[in-house]
């Protein structure tokens, strides 16, 4: 049998290979959000936005995926992979917008609603997808609530930003929970604007957890994938960037002779930020922690996830 190499703590390099030995011995591939630190973007078998990596889980042969991101997206994989071990290296690394609906309140809201669809954006709880009618990410809202029959009304949940957003461009008669990133949401309109004047030529792509006042002044609303896309295939030299720091690692990695501009050095979330290399390592070694839905929760909730990514097939 294969043995790990084992790291000198503190050298990143040499913890860098234990990581890829234990991957290898424990048939285990990585995948890391956009937003993750550079080293562990760097040492990924994928990295991409919400909806990329929900499907790279559902569709690999590996038995553990080791997740580096926030707890609802390992909740997300192993609602499509029941068979296999998620390891989230660091527990309590959350998203506090997923932490703003609990599966009670939504009941309660439903049953005020009895006629309404209900999208669950997938920064949701397992048991708030299980209370919902179909997911949503970033990347596909436009779609999902296109999917919607005309005289249904809409409830999305949590995040008001993107319910927002897709009720100016869908003209849909959308109700909305009130959560927000409170990433996103700190971004100003008057600091976007401060921005664009000092680079004009600049076109300003934002996510659309930002508010509608910022979303106003954006060239491009895009998922992390959908601006580092873009991006790639631009004939632009300079882009201010509205989401979250992280994702200026693979946008300078991938487009070495553009210039990428924060909208705001502030956009900072400390939860995509807990993962490190000895916490990846540590995770492999003790298998620990998983994240494991119950079957109850999960076939409900899977149904609602299902549906999203049915509609990405048409
Ligand atoms: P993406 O799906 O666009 O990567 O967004 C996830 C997220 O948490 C944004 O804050
Ligand atoms: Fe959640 Fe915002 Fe962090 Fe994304 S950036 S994980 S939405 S808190």
């Amino acid at each position: 049998m294969m043995n790990a190499r084992t790291a000198k703590q503190g050298n990143p390099e040499e913890v860098m290979e234990s990581i890829k030995d234990l991957l290898k011995m424990k048939n285990a591939i990585l995948l890391a959000h956009n937003y993750e630190p550079p080293a562990i973007q760097d040492i990924a078998d994928s990295c991409g936005d919400s909806l990329e990596l929900s499907i790279k889980a559902s569709q690999t042969d590996a038995d553990v995926i080791v997740f580096c991101g926030v707890h609802f997206m390992a909740e997300t994989a192993s609602i499509l992979c029941p068979d296999k071990i998620i390891l989230l290296p660091v527990e309590n690394a959350g998203c506090p917008m997923a932490d703003m609906i609990t599966a009670d309140a939504l009941i309660k809201k439903r049953s005020e609603m009895p006629d309404a669809v209900v999208i669950s954006y997938v920064n949701t709880s397992a048991e708030v997808k299980a209370e919902s009618d179909i997911c949503c990410t970033s990347a596909n809202v436009i779609q999902v609530v296109n999917s919607v029959p005309s005289e249904k009304p809409i409830l999305m949940t949590p995040d008001k930003n993107l319910a927002q957003y897709a009720r100016s461009r869908t003209g849909r008669d959308i109700t909305y929970w009130s959560g927000y990133c409170p990433i996103h949401n700190n971004l100003r309109a008057d600091q976007v604007l401060k921005v664009k004047k000092a680079h004009p030529d600049a076109p300003f792509l934002a996510h659309p957890e930002c508010s509608p006042e910022v979303l106003a002044l954006a060239d491009e609303i895009k998922s992390t994938s959908g601006i580092l896309a873009y991006t790639a295939h631009s004939g632009k030299q300079a882009f201010i960037i509205g989401t979250e720091l992280g994702i200026l690692h693979p946008l300078s990695k991938a487009n070495p002779e553009k210039t990428f501009i924060p909208a705001d050095p502030g956009m900072f979330c400390p939860d995509m930020k807990k993962i490190g290399l000895p916490e990846i390592q540590h995770a492999l070694e003790t298998m620990s922690p998983e994240v494991r839905v119950g079957q109850d929760i999960r076939i409900r909730a899977r149904a609602a996830v299902e549906r999203m990514l049915a509609i990405l097939s048409k």
